[in-house]
């Protein structure tokens, strides 16, 4: 019986080490220990056995059964990080590879979607400028008329940052600071855009990002009217989408701009897209930054890119766009 039992774990054991998969493994695990198999069978004959023999045969039963089970558990542990490895190959991104052509890595869709613009600003004759994200109270809100305990402060959903006197460091909520910036910097003529990256507190949802992106704009010479203002919307909603959209102007509010509007483009659909904010400079403004608004007027318009890049490109939820997937990114 020991020889039996002996060729029988030889045998077993080189069907263990033969097993492909998985699923082959569990079906020779029932065909070893199950009631119909060989070593139960024997297991069965163990009672007819001389004591001695018994003995015997009961140690060599109990060693072959724990080698079996050990040599099984080895198995396993090599199909399971196989199959793992195998997964893992067929989900990978490869993230490293640089090929040649059209397939080589790309600029971000909101980052194309800047870089057109400025172009095509720069084409109407506009320079452009940056500032800083982390901005003092003076040029995010006081400078562009916010009095202290102007209501509109709140309406901003602030992230403030913990330095200096309470309240007096923030988070860019808009790009309208880098007018004040370019107005300190440099005296009209001014023709000048403004892109980057701004913050609001507030939830994210399909439409509303926290962290997202505006491109402003801001004229001051002499003589600029309302309707350089609205010329100017119309022209660069062409030139971004094309013959067939156009803009309008709705009656608004803001404290840094008199008269405000909001602006919308239309789709050639019909429908209508509510895009940015807009208006003649304030006299204040002008002011804070050492313009004199009796020789100089201008207007300004500040709208948000993410929006419009998501429109353009079909794009339904707006936190795609935040999201590092590459299979998301290298769509545009
Ligand atoms: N800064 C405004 C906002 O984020 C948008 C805006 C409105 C910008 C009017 C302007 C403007 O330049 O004139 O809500």
């Amino acid at each position: 019986m020991i020889d039996e039992i002996r060729r029988i774990q030889a045998e077993s054991t080189r069907r263990i080490d033969g097993a492909a998969t998985l699923d082959e493994l569990g079906e020779l695990q029932r065909d070893l220990f199950g009631k119909a198999s060989e070593l139960g069978g024997l297991k069965k004959q163990l009672g007819g056995l001389a004591p001695e023999a018994r003995r015997e045969a009961g140690l060599a039963m109990n060693e072959a059964t724990e080698a079996l089970r050990t040599a099984l558990d080895g198995r396993r542990s090599i199909l399971e990080a196989s199959a793992r490895r195998a997964q893992a190959d067929a989900e990978r991104l490869d993230l490293t590879e640089v090929r040649a052509g059209r397939d080589a890595g790309h600029l971000h869709l909101v980052t194309q979607t800047i870089e057109e613009l400025e172009d095509v600003f720069v084409g109407l004759g506009f320079t452009v400028a940056e500032g800083p994200e982390v901005e003092d109270d003076w040029h995010n809100f006081t400078a562009l008329n916010f009095g202290q305990f102007h209501p509109a402060r709140d309406m901003q959903d602030t992230f403030f940052v913990g330095l200096g006197e309470p309240k007096e460091v923030v988070m860019r909520t808009h790009t309208s600071p880098v007018q004040i910036r370019v107005m300190e910097g440099q005296a009209p003529p001014i023709y000048s855009v403004m892109p980057g990256r701004v913050y609001r507190n507030e939830a994210t949802d399909s439409t509303h990002l926290a962290v997202f992106h505006q491109l402003e704009c801001l004229v001051v010479d002499e003589g600029v009217t309302f309707a350089h203002l609205a010329g100017t919307i119309d022209r660069f909603t062409k030139a971004y989408f094309g013959p067939g959209w156009t803009s309008r102007l709705r009656p608004s509010y803001f404290p840094f701009t008199e008269p405000s509007a909001e602006f919308d483009i239309q789709r050639p659909d019909g429908t209508w897209l509510e895009l940015g904010g807009c208006g003649m400079v304030h006299p204040n403004v002008l002011a804070n930054c050492g313009i004199d608004p009796e020789a100089f007027s201008g207007f300004a318009f500040g709208f948000g890119l993410d929006r419009l890049a998501a429109t353009r490109h079909g794009v339904t939820d707006l936190r795609e766009l935040a999201s590092t997937d590459i299979r998301f990114l290298e769509q545009f």
